[in-house]
This record gives C-alpha cells, structure tokens and sequence, in this order.
C-alpha cells in the first residue's frame, strides 16, 4: 500500500487540484424590470451561484421545467403572469423549493398571499442587496441540509449503507450518525479501532459529509516512512535544505488546505515528529524543512490508530499534550465479532462486488458457508472477511458458495465448534452444578460478544432481555 493517498486516486502533490467546487447552485431570477435582473446577476455570480433570468412568468415557467432549481427570486407583479402564479406552478413542479417574492410596498398584501402558499419569504421593493444576499445564502443552505437528510435517512433505512460503509448493527448505526455530527464541526477526531475495522472509510466518511467536502482529502500513513522522510512529505522541504532535495517541494499539509489531512498509525510516530506536529495543532501554522516562514495550516485532522494510546501515554511513549490534542473527539470502531449481525449483511455485499468484478454468477453463500462465517472470530475484521468472500468467488465453480471454498481456518471452526460428547464421570457428579457453570459461561461470552449490551447478548442466547436480565443477576455479571 501506498504511504500517502489523495482523494481516491494516489496522486502526487503538485497534481493537487488548487480550487475544485461542487456545482454550484442554481438561482432563477424572474422580473420584468432589466435593471433587478442585471443587478441580480452580478450579485448572485458573485456569490458563486448560477443565476437564470427570466423576464416574464412564461419565461420563468419554462426554465422550471427545463431542469432542476435551487431557489426561485421572483417579483410579484409582471405583466402577463404575476409571480404567485408562477409561485403556484412552481410548487407543483418541486414542492420543497425555496422561493424569496419580491414586491413594492403598496403590495404587501400579495406578498402574505404568497407566504400562505409556499414562498419562504419576501423583500420590499426598492430592497437592501445585502439583506436579499443573507436570504438567499440562508434558503440555499437550509435545502442543502435538507436535501442531505433526506439521503441519509434513505441510505441508513434503505440499503443500510452510509457513504461507503455498511452496517445495521446498534453499534454501527451509533457510528454513522456520529460521523454525521463530527462531519458538520471542524475538531480533530481521533478513530481508533483494531486493524480492518474500517478507519480509514471513517475518516472518508467524515471529510465526505464535512462543508470541507470539496476540498482535498489527503491521507498518511506514519507509519510507513522514516522520521526525516515523514517530516518533509507532511511539512514540504525548501530547495537544498538535505540532499537530495532538488527543488522546492510543498507539504501534504498545504496539499490539504482547507481539506481534511488523515494521519494513520499516529501511534508510530517519533517523538520528534510528535512535538512538531503538536507545534501545528496549537498554532496552526508551520515551517517546511530548511525554511524560516511560517505558513498558516487550515487542516482539518484526522488520526487513526489501533494502538491503545492511552497506555502509550501511560509508558511514556506517546506525548500527553499531544493525545489530548488529538483525542478531542474519539471514534471508536467496533471489531467485527462484537457485531455479529453485520456478518451476513457484509458478506453478500462482498459476494456481490466480487462476483461483479470477476464475471461470475454466485447468487448466494451455502446455509453452511454462511454459519462458518457467522462463528468465526475475525482477527482481521472486515478485510478479512472481504478477502475471504473474494477468495471464495475466485474459487468456486458452483452457483453458490460453498463451505470448501473458504479458507481452512475458518472451516475449522466448525468441527471445533461441535458440542463435545457427554459423559458421565465413572464417580457421578453435581449436575446441577454443572449446569450452573456452563450457563454462567454462555451468558458472560454474550455478555462480552455484546459489548455489554444486554439485549444483543439476550439476542445471541435466543433468551427474552427479561430472562437474559435475571440471568446475568444470577450470576452477577454486569
Ligand atoms: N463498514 C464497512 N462496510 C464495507 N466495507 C468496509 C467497512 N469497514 C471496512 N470496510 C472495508 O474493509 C477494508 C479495511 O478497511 P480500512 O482500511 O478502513 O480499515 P482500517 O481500520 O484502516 O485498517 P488498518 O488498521 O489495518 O489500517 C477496506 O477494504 C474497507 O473498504
Ligand atoms: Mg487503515
């Protein structure tokens, strides 16, 4: 794997897009009077949106139906349409868009007609442009967040996926709408989680949803270069400053300006680089290798780990300063065995994307490929589990997957899951005892397979959250 990656594609710094937007939104501006729509233009170009003219309600009724509108600008009174029918048909045609009436005081009253049925708000004609400016800013925000919503209320209840992240369990769930919280704030995160359990997609998914969205994401990986190496990719080195450095080169730090930087395997960096990046997150401003400016850092950060870094502190391997800074709001990604019930949902995924990619027709994983997979530990989580599916689609000649086409470990989970034979001991014993042991077992298994979370272990032992409940009373576990 590459040590850094930018966006989807591995791209070296200097091919960093400088300025890349999203489209931008789109304003239709009806008024008879030429002068309001040139005025209009200019303001609305300037403030980066698209602006379309219309000079009658016809026209305006036509650039509607042509193609998608963020917000309708529109005076009241024209002469062949008046603006509250152009209003009316605008709302039949989209009825979630925003519309800001225009009028001249003599016609309030239109203008409250027009409230009444769907516009959002007006403005008296000869108007103040900055306060039509903060209006228009206001309504295009709010159906932005709308709009966002509405797709990820539909991802999280349709598909259950959420950016490039599936899920269903309690946990997960937590996770997305987490992400969704920290995507609108600018803090540092900190996503912890055991290898594969998906920290990097966390991260992505974080800048994905953040306003920084448009920005570049870059990613390193501490982990996988020397201190000195490390230290001119994140900060940029001047011409000369060590050998081998030929040019000037710019650091991933302003790479990601205004972006989102995500450092991976923070726990691997040196105590040199520690201080150095401390420098960044409390003043935000930094220095490339042999240089004596000082530039400015508007980065998001992001850090990953499956290190504890809290023991790392502990021992005196990590800075305290430091994790604070970057603990600021921690993410932690459940491993795969504490979420069981995403098992199932993540394998046909998988099983889709690979049979996809390879051309194959699997339709289903065998009853018994799915139980293998089901008990199964994952050390590795969900890559491995994804590298087991594609192993298996490479391999199997059937139309469904089965249990011979996964890896021998995983296999062997069953034979080693088997019930063991009873016997009764020659010299007889307390069965009820016995009994006793075993179900404390199962419920403290359930109780840690969960996460401490009652009703999934109550789930994972078929028992009501009642009985479950009287159980771990029992047997005092909590
Ligand atoms: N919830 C998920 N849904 C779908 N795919 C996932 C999910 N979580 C992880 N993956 C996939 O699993 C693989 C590992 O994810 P990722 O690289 O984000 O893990 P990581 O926690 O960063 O691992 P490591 O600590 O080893 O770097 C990737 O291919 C990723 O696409
Ligand atoms: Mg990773």
């Amino acid at each position: 794997m590459n040590a850094t990656t930018v966006n989807r594609e591995p791209r070296t710094v200097n091919e960093l897009p400088l300025e890349t937007r999203a489209t931008p939104a789109r304003v239709l501006v009806a008024d008879d009077e030429r002068s309001i729509r040139e005025l209009l233009a200019i303001v609305l170009k300037r403030e980066g949106y698209e602006a379309l003219l219309a000079e009658n309600g016809r026209m305006a009724i036509a650039a509607l139906q042509r193609g998608p509108v963020d917000l309708l600008v529109s005076d009241i009174k024209m002469p062949d349409m008046t603006g509250i029918e152009v209003l009316r048909t605008a709302k039949a045609i989209d009825a979630s868009l925003p519309a800001i009436m225009m009028t001249a005081f003599a016609s309030q009253e239109t203008a409250i007609e027009a409230l009444r049925l769907g516009a959002c708000d007006y403005v008296i004609k000869p108007f103040d442009v900055d306060e039509l400016k903060v209006k228009i800013r206001e309504k295009l925000e709010n159906r932005r967040l709308r709009q966002e919503n509405v797709l990820l209320k539909r991802a999280l209840g349709s598909s259950h996926q959420f950016h490039d992240m599936i899920g269903r369990s309690a946990p997960m769930i937590e996770v997305f709408h987490l992400i969704e919280t920290i995507a609108r704030t600018t803090s540092t995160v900190l996503v912890t989680g055991e290898s594969g359990t998906g920290k990097e997609l966390v991260a992505r998914a974080i800048h994905f949803h953040s306003l920084r969205r448009d920005r570049p994401f870059v990613a390193v990986n501490c982990g996988a270069l020397t201190e000195t190496l490390l230290e001119s990719e994140l900060f940029g080195h001047l011409r000369g400053s060590f050998t081998g450095a030929e040019a000037n080169k710019k650091g991933l730090i302003e790479a990601a300006e205004r972006g989102t930087i995500f450092l991976d395997e923070i726990g691997e960096m040196s105590p040199m680089m520690q201080v150095k990046l401390l420098r960044v997150l409390q003043e935000r401003k930094f220095r490339r290798v042999g240089g004596v400016d000082e530039i400015e850092a508007d980065i998001r950060v992001i850090a990953a780990t499956n290190r504890d870094l809290s023991q790392m502190v502990e021992e005196g391997r990590f800075r305290e300063d430091l994790f604070y800074r970057i603990n600021v709001i921690p993410v932690k990604l459940p491993a795969l065995r504490e979420r069981p019930e995403d098992i199932a949902l993540l394998a046909s995924h998988f099983l889709a994307k690979y049979t996809a990619q390879m051309g194959k027709s699997i339709t289903n994983l065998s009853q018994e490929a799915s139980e293998l997979l089901q008990r199964y530990e994952w050390p590795g989580n969900i890559r491995e589990l994804e590298n087991a599916v594609e192993r298996a689609v490479a391999l199997e000649g059937t139309p469904v997957v089965l249990p011979e086409s996964l890896p021998q470990h995983i296999r062997a989970g069953l034979s080693r899951q088997k019930p063991q034979p009873m016997m009764l001991p020659d010299s007889g014993f307390d069965l009820e005892e016995h009994v006793q042991s075993i179900e404390r077992d199962y419920i403290a298994q359930a109780l840690k397979r969960a996460g401490g979370v009652q009703v999934r272990a109550a789930e994972l032992l078929g028992m009501s959250f009642r009985s479950f409940r009287y159980y771990a009373k029992k047997y005092n576990l909590r």
